[in-house]
């Protein structure tokens, strides 16, 4: 799986979200380490607060596979400058997938890449619940 199958798959996955509130359009490809590919749309709902990005639906999918090792994820909106991961969604993708590689891109096909670390540093983690 190249990062530009990755890209599409995200492109593609956009196309499904449920936001009729926003109408700001989200998909998420993730990338298992054994090639795995899982998918994920944002979904909004009545409440607003109830609502959930699209990184974390294709968390949940694949963690709810079974799966546990990652290696890259591709996040695809139709914003002009390629949209990056809320917080909540960092802090998840951080402690289930670690330092992955974050591509983010439009369907203008730009794309940036960045590591999971640069875009979320000094994270708090379970090591901060060991005690001392
Ligand atoms: N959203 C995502 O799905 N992922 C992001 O990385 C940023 C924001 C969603 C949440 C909401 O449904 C809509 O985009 C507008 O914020």
């Amino acid at each position: 799986m190249t990062s530009d199958q990755l890209v599409q798959a995200a492109l593609d996955t956009r196309l499904n979200a449920v936001a009729p509130y926003s109408n700001f359009k989200v998909g998420a490809a993730l990338l298992t380490s054994d090639g795995k590919v899982y998918t994920g749309c944002n979904v909004e709902n009545a409440t607003y607060g109830l609502s959930v990005c699209a990184e974390r639906v294709a968390l949940w999918k694949a963690l709810s596979e079974g799966e546990r090792t990652f290696t890259r994820i591709a996040v695809a909106s139709d914003s002009a400058r390629p949209a990056s991961p809320c917080g909540a969604c960092r802090q998840l993708l951080w402690e289930f997938a670690g330092d992955i590689e974050v591509i983010l891109a439009n369907p203008r096909g730009q794309t940036e890449s960045y590591q999971l670390a640069a875009l979320f540093p000094e994270a708090f983690d379970g090591r901060f619940l060991l005690k001392a």
